[in-house]
């Protein structure tokens, strides 16, 4: 079964079946089969943050179960939603329903369920601010669990279920908090100009959506995922360092004295925006983004991406790593 269609780089690779998973029980069954055939296994949501490398041998579940379930509860609503629905589609549900605080993450692709794995974020807000808990299939019981928010271990880009909970857990649902007193979070760069106006939650809405839509490509037009590197994280002293030799140089101090820099500024002052090898290159307005400029296979994003570590390693002495997650012929392996 071709997967060129779901995964949003639009790598042309394959799998051996395809089942799409519309509801909890139907999950259960399907993993159960796959146990028994020894059957290795691909997750996907809406393939907005994979890499694949080759042809899949094994089953791949699409994740599509569909609800929202709202609850009032002290100081604000609870809203649990099945892993299948929409990301985006949820942020447009809550600023319509008055439930603001989403407006930040606005236009992020893919699904619910993978939300907490990344723990995604953009425009100064992270999932972890409003996820209460997540619940997900425990693959070596089958039966379904609950974390709350602690249990999670968010960080930059990252949870548990990046670590211990790694091909263990398939998430089903999350529970998010929204709290009824709502501020705009205005602090990163694009929505600045908004502070101390009376601005709405549909206002911070609209300038995320304009500002994304201004710089990241569309992956129905052009191939990609995103992000293709994580942000890196130095210790201060380097950073004072590269300062030092390269002033323009953009980055964010974090609580502890390191520095979290942007991967787009060192591609891009690497000399290599818009940099293109064969069906794949560097976009033209964010050097973070990978494209696929048609026709692209899984070889050759990986060695457009080795190239990109390599000199940017060379020039910063800092080495990049993937932000998406990479798959190979029998499940997850490294860039
Ligand atoms: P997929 O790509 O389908 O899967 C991602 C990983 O999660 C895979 O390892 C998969 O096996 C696993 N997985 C998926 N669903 C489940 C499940 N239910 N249970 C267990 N494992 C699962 N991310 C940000 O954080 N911030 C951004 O601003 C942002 N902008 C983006 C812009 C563009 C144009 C694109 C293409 C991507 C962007 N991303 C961003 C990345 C992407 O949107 C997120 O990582 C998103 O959460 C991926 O969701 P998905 O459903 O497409 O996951
Ligand atoms: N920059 C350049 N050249 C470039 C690209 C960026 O100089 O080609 C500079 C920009 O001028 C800016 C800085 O780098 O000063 C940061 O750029 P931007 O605001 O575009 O954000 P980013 O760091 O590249 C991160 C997230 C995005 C998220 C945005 C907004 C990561 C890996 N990426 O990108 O998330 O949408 O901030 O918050 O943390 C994703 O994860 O897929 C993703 C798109």
């Amino acid at each position: 079964v071709s997967l060129q269609q779901y995964n949003t780089l639009g790598l042309a690779q394959s799998c051996q079946a395809l089942e799409v998973i519309e509801s909890k029980s139907q999950l259960v069954t399907a993993c159960q089969q796959l146990k028994v055939n020894n059957t290795p296994m691909l997750i996907l949501g809406g393939g907005s943050n994979v890499i694949l490398t080759a042809d899949f041998a094994g089953t791949c579940l699409q994740m599509n179960s569909k609800g929202i379930e709202v609850h009032q509860v002290d100081g604000g609503v609870e809203l649990m939603v099945q892993a299948g629905e929409d990301w985006h589609q949820l942020v447009e549900f809550c600023l319509a329903h008055g439930y603001y605080g989403l407006e930040n993450l606005a236009l992020i692709p893919g699904t619910v369920g993978a939300a907490p794995i990344q723990n995604i974020g953009a425009y100064g807000l992270e999932l972890s601010q409003f996820c209460r808990s997540v619940e997900y299939l425990d693959l070596e019981s089958l039966t379904f669990k609950t974390l709350n928010n602690s249990q999670c271990e968010f960080a930059y880009r990252d949870s548990v279920f990046k670590h211990q909970l790694k091909e263990k857990a398939i998430i089903s649902a999350v529970t998010l908090f929204i709290p009824n007193d709502w501020q705009p979070n205005l602090s990163y760069g694009p929505l600045t100009h908004l502070i101390g106006t009376d601005v709405s939650a549909k206002q911070v809405f609209d300038c995320v959506c304009a500002t994304r839509m201004s710089k990241l490509p569309d992956p129905k037009v052009l191939g990609n995922v995103g992000s293709f590197f994580k942000n890196p994280i130095i210790d201060g002293q380097q950073f004072a360092e590269l300062k030092q030799r390269f002033d323009g140089i953009v980055g964010y101090e974090q609580d502890n004295g390191s520095v979290k820099v942007a991967a787009g500024w060192l591609i891009d002052n690497a000399g290599l925006k818009g940099y293109q090898q064969g069906a794949v290159g560097v976009h033209h307005q964010q050097a973070l983004v990978l494209v696929n400029l048609g026709g692209a296979n899984g070889a050759d994003i990986r060695a457009l991406a080795h190239y990109v570590v390599e000199v940017v390693e060379r020039k910063f002495a800092i080495r990049l790593h993937a932000e998406p997650r990479v798959f190979g012929e029998q499940g997850e392996i490294s860039l």
